[in-house]
């Protein structure tokens, strides 16, 4: 309960701050029921104060360090316009140097797209060749400056994320799997028209209205498809769990 009422308070004041509409401060309220962001992975303006980050890196370990503290969760991603396209948000988007899934048997009917949209926001940090304290648009509010800006990559120096989290190296987490780095042939398509597929097998995937709470864009499936990066209910940010590989089966016929 009283961490309930904490992130409440912590949301009420973080979506102030970021100057959001009302409006949108009600749906994030909604998502505070046991949903919020705040004390994810996902919450970089409190990730240095958590106690098991402070027991396990002996004080604040990536405070000055690893990137720009902004004291503000949403502002790493977020101007106060939200709309599901990748130009609304407060984020430097990557070149696109993408290596992307290929086909290999021949047997998808969709065109293979360029990774854009939404994904690229993702991408921003994922691919690990932008600094996850790469915004546009810093907060007003006083803020202390980092001396390193890191990617997310497994390299060794001063720059990448990896120089802790990485087997081996200091005693962290193993965030590996969150460096995608821009070889996407190994990941689900993204940037793909729904129903371009649907229209030539109708037998292999379902009706795009049933398959809610994914989401499309804009028709097409996007890294928040699938995840929903305000909420690690059901990790890692899935939208729903995959048990049994249920989140596939809400759209694949198989
Ligand atoms: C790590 C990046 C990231 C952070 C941090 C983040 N968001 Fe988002 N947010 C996104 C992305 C990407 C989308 C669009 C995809 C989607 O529909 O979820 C989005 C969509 C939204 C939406 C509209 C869609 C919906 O789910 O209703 C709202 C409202 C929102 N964010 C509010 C917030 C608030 C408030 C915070 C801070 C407490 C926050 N976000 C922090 C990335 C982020
Ligand atoms: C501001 C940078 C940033 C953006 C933008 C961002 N992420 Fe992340 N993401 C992170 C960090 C940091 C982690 C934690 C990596 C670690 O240490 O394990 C993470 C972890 C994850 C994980 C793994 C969670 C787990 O429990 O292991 C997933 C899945 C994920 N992000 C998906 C997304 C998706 C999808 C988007 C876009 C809708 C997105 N992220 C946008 C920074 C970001
Ligand atoms: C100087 C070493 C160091 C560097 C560099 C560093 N971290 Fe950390 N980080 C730690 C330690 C220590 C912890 C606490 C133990 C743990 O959870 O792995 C931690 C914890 C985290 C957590 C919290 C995990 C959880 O489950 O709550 C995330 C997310 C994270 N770091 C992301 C990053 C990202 C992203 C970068 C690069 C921008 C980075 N770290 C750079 C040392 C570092
Ligand atoms: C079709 C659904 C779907 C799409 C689209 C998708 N993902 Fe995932 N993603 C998943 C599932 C399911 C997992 C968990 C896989 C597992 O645990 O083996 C996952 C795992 C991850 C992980 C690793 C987390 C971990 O610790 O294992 C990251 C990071 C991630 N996704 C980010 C992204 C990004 C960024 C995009 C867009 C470029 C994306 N995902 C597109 C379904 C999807
Ligand atoms: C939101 C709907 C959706 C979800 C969820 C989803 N997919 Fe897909 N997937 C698609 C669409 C659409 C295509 C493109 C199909 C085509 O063009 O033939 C596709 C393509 C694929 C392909 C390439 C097929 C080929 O012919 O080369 C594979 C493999 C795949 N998905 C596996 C998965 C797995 C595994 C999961 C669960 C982790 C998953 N998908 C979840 C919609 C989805």
């Amino acid at each position: 309960m009283t961490t309930r009422a904490v992130s409440v308070k912590t949301i009420i004041r973080t979506v102030l701050m970021a100057g959001l509409a009302f409006a949108t401060s009600i749906s994030v309220l909604h998502a505070a029921d046991g949903l919020s962001i705040i004390g994810t992975k996902h919450d970089l303006a409190h990730l240095n104060q958590r106690p098991s980050v402070i027991a396990t890196g002996g004080g604040t370990p990536m405070e000055g360090t690893a990137y720009n503290n902004y004291l503000d969760t949403c502002v790493y991603c977020h101007v106060p316009h939200v709309t599901p396209d990748a130009t609304q948000f407060n984020r430097v988007l990557p070149q696109d140097n993408y290596a992307v899934y290929s086909n290999p048997a021949g047997t998808m009917d969709a065109t293979i797209n360029r990774p854009g949209g939404v994904s690229l926001v993702c991408l921003s940090c994922h691919d690990g060749t932008i600094a996850v304290d790469a915004v546009l648009t810093t907060p007003s509010t006083a803020w202390t400056p980092s001396t390193n800006h890191q990617t997310m990559s497994a390299g060794n120096s001063s720059s990448d994320c990896g120089s802790c989290h990485k087997p081996g190296n200091k005693p962290t987490h193993d965030a590996t799997a969150s460096y995608m780095t821009q070889d996407l042939r190994g990941d689900h398509p993204i940037s793909i028209s729904y129903s371009e597929a649907l229209l030539r097998t109708p037998d292999e995937l379902r009706d795009p209205l049933i398959i809610a709470p994914l989401r499309l864009y804009n028709d097409r499936v996007e890294c928040p498809t699938c995840h929903d990066v305000h909420n690690a209910q059901y990790v890692p940010f899935l939208r729903i769990p995959n048990a049994q590989s249920v989140l596939c089966l809400s759209c694949h016929i198989k």
